[in-house]
């Protein structure tokens, strides 16, 4: 994180500050002495009303209306949801207050694709995740208490997923205060992922696509050990690449709320078709709290951002989808609702693996007369879009990228529908 300083560097207002930004104060008083609090720019709910009705219209209507789900099913995931509305409440409430908490410890960071602008001299709150991370836990933790009998075998695998998320938003924490290298960062799954691996006592064989029967002579094959070994690196993948596929006010928020509501409506989609019924509801129990809190924090991202969400709230995101992707045996879509992240990933190689070098922020170039951003060589997928498109501004750069991970998800329910029976 850039904005994490040494604590004897006071926090100061700028002078210069838009509306939309957030106001300290007038004066150049360190913020440590500043009474009353810090206030935000109020959240954009508009916006995110917007969005969540895209995103849990088709959900609810698959749920009440079209399917006819068991009664009991639906009415823990009504609870479920009452109980997410209750943390998105609790999270906008309790944002602008965590933000001047964390901007008094001295984090915070600078908006730098409005470089050389007033609004980019304003020091943003950083990790904001981590709020939303711990409602997040206290929802999913009290559910429990909603759905699952105490001798209840899924409360061992719950319970190690909750570990886990729990554990990488400490280590997501950790990096945001401590700035670990590259190469340590992108370790730290592999070890949140722990309390979810040791637990694990689901199945470990994979289904031979039928294709390929003929080759290989099996119809399953039973991987093992190797199976969690590959569990592990979906969760190093998955929070990873959600946390280079970021930099523009949103987008890290945006591309968690659009792959939770593919992921929700491909778990009905398959309680609805009768498969697995107890791994898709256990996914939907964890990702609308998800998707919920995601979208409080998103009023508050939504460009021009007023907080910044730091690497707890993208390991957070990437190890809660990792993990419900495995417990609720759907990886492989998973990663194709992961397409644009993927894509991401494959240009980023030469420079993640240092063949070519790479800078601290892999960010486009901002130009402060037009407010227009441009594409720079470095190999991210924000970048090429510019590039292939043309210039933009932070916005539209943002809603095209949402874009076409709608059209990744859309994409994956084609593919899903024009290969079954056949591949698998
Ligand atoms: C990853 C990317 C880096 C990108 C950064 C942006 C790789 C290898 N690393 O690094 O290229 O620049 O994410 O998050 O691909 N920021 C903005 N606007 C935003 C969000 C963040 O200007 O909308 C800036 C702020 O200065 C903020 C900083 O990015 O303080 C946070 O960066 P951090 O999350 O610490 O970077 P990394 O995850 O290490
Ligand atoms: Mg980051």
């Amino acid at each position: 994180m850039a904005g994490v300083r040494r604590r004897s560097e006071s926090i100061t207002a700028t002078a210069a500050q838009s509306p939309s930004s957030l106001s300290l104060s007038n004066s150049e008083t360190p913020i440590s002495k500043i009474e009353p609090p810090l206030i935000l720019a109020p959240p954009k709910l508009g916006v995110v009303f917007a969005i969540a009705a895209l995103s849990f219209v088709p959900f609810f209507y698959l749920l009440l209306v079209h399917y006819d789900v068991d009664p009991e099913l639906k009415r823990s995931i009504v609870i479920n949801a009452a109980m997410s509305l209750g943390g998105f409440i609790v999270s906008i409430r309790l944002i602008p207050v965590a933000a001047w908490y964390l901007s008094r410890r001295n984090m915070f960071g600078y908006d730098i694709n409005k470089k050389g602008t007033p609004a980019g001299k304003i020091k943003v709150p950083e990790t904001l995740g981590i709020v939303i991370g711990c409602v997040y836990l206290v929802i999913t933790i009290l559910f429990q208490h909603c759905t699952f009998s105490p001798d209840s075998e899924w409360l061992v695998e719950y319970n190690a997923a909750l570990a886990s998320v729990c554990f990488m938003i400490l280590l997501g924490f950790i990096d945001d205060v401590l700035d670990v290298p590259w190469r340590i960062k992108l370790l730290l799954p592999s070890f949140a992922a722990l309390p979810l691996l040791m637990a694990y006592a689901g199945h470990t064989t994979i289904i031979i696509p039928k294709p390929l029967i003929h080759y290989v002579g099996l119809q399953t094959l039973d991987l093992g050990q190797i199976y969690k070994f590959y569990m592990g690196m979906l969760a190093v993948f998955c929070t990873n690449s959600i946390n280079i596929h970021a930099g523009i006010n949103g987008l890290e928020v945006g591309q968690t709320v659009v792959i939770s509501s593919a992921v929700l409506i491909h778990n009905i989609m398959q309680i609805g078709a009768l498969k697995d019924q107890h791994a898709h509801a256990f996914s939907i129990y964890l990702v609308i709290p998800l998707l919920a809190t995601s979208l409080a924090l998103l009023s508050f991202n939504w460009y021009p951002s007023s907080v910044f969400v730091g690497d707890t709230y993208t390991y957070f995101a990437g190890m809660t989808l990792a993990v419900v992707g495995i417990l609720g045996h759907f990886s492989e879509t998973l990663l194709l609702f992961f397409l644009p992240q993927v894509l991401n990933f494959l240009y980023s190689c030469p420079q993640l693996f240092k063949i070519i070098p790479c800078p601290r922020h892999r960010l486009p170039r901002f130009d402060p007369k037009t407010g227009l951003l441009t594409g720079t060589k470095d190999g991210t997928l924000v970048n090429l879009f510019l590039r292939l498109f043309g210039r933009c501004s932070e916005q539209s750069i943002c809603i095209r990228l949402l874009i076409f991970q709608v059209v990744s998800c859309i994409f994956c329910f084609w593919l899903r529908y024009i290969l079954a029976g056949w591949y698998k």
